[in-house]
């Protein structure tokens, strides 16, 4: 099983040059790399997140695939399924090369309500099945149509099923061909390792915070053990805006961008390529597949040109940059300790999304 998610494809294409904005010394080919999930099927090392700006993921969706994205992240909770299905559709590559990506929101975690939560997904994004489905963080809400339930003193009211029993109705799907994989999102190591003993399921995917300043070297390579392949988000660390305005990390969130860290550009100016190709491409040289999110064109033509080799030495370095710092933590939020047997809970506040 480990080995399966190891195995990686690498084909050499070349793409068109970055704007001559980028003072590069030189272009390297740019990789396509991909990797195999413990279900046999591919996945792409880079992928597009579609998370914030619901206005512009149609247009930029459909322009990311154009430009040669083929991994696409979204989520029930983001409100941008229909975009994003209507992105697909307009750009004009087929369904079947697009490796599509989305999430159960926690509110939908009830046995009786994943197969509905799921067919809504489907219908918004005008698809008949998605590559994969995640359960978007172990925490469970109340049933019902109301995201964020609380109480009249704002306290979330969480649901009476367990991450466990929402795993087995996932199961249940892939025998209906409207998923093809299954994984998980924002797990700590105890409740994925419950998830292994409690049910006949590995998931395919552990879709989690990962970047310079969050390494979790150890975790990484546990998963990679299981043979669980790892998605990276927030893969730029503290680029986004979101981090600093809702207080899941306050303290934190205003540390140096990673992407302004010297180091980053001093190994980028060897290859050419700038330090958020550096980081992007640090997530691809460890087995992972990485989905920026952008809505800017030269920001999704340069990180599409970040799938290039670095040498042990530059990820060494890049090493050095770990902080433990973990921006994405709303446990006070949804009152669930996420992460808990996992590095960098210290930055946690208060701080309500909705
Ligand atoms: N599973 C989960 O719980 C979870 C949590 C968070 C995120 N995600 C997924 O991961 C995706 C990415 O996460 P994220 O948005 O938090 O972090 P991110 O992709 O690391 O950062 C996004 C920010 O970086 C900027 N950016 C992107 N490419 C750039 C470039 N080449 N140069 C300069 N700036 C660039 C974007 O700007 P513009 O927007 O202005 O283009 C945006 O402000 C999300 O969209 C979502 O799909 C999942």
């Amino acid at each position: 099983m480990a080995s399966l998610a190891a195995r990686v494809t690498r084909m050499p294409i070349f793409r068109a040059s970055l704007p001559s904005r980028q003072p590069f010394s030189r272009s390297l080919a740019t990789r396509a790399t991909s990797y195999k999930l413990n279900t046999g099927a591919k996945i792409p090392a880079l992928g597009f997140g579609t998370f914030q700006d619901s206005d512009s993921q149609e247009e930029t969706v459909s322009r990311a695939l154009q430009k040669g994205m083929r991994l696409i992240d979204t989520a029930r909770v983001y409100n941008v399924e229909e975009e994003v299905g209507r992105g697909i559709k307009k750009s004009g590559v087929p369904r079947e090369d697009v490796f599509l990506g989305t999430k159960l929101w926690c509110n939908d975690y009830h046995p009786d309500d994943v197969e509905r939560a799921l067919d809504d997904s489907l219908r918004d994004l005008d698809t008949p099945y998605v590559d994969l489905l995640l359960m978007h963080y172990p925490c469970t809400f109340k049933r019902g149509s109301d995201r964020f339930p609380r109480d009249s003193n704002g306290r979330m009211i969480h649901g009476e099923t367990t991450y466990v029993e929402t795993w087995r109705a996932m199961e249940n799907l892939i025998k209906t061909g409207k998923v093809k994989a299954i994984g998980v999102s924002n797990f700590s190591k105890g409740e994925i390792e419950t998830l292994i003993r409690e049910t006949s399921t590995v998931p395919a995917v552990h879709q989690m915070e990962t970047h310079p300043y969050l390494q979790q070297k150890g975790f990484n390579e546990w998963l990679r053990s299981k043979g669980i392949h790892v998605i990276q988000f927030s893969p730029l660390g503290n680029m986004n805006d979101f981090y600093r305005q809702t207080g899941w990390s306050k303290s934190i969130a205003h540390m140096m961008r990673v992407i302004d860290q010297p180091v980053l550009k001093e190994i980028g100016q060897k290859y050419g390529k700038s330090p958020v190709q550096v980081v992007l491409a640090c997530g691809i040289n460890s087995g992972r597949s990485v989905i920026p999110k952008s809505v800017v064109d030269w920001q999704i033509e340069e990180n599409l040109e970040a799938d290039f080799e670095l040498q042990p030495e530059d990820m060494a370095q890049i090493a050095t940059l770990d902080a433990q710092a973990r921006f994405n933590d709303p446990s006070l939020d949804y009152e669930w300790r996420l992460y808990s047997d996992l590095e960098g809970i210290d930055g946690t506040m208060r701080g309500k999304t909705h």
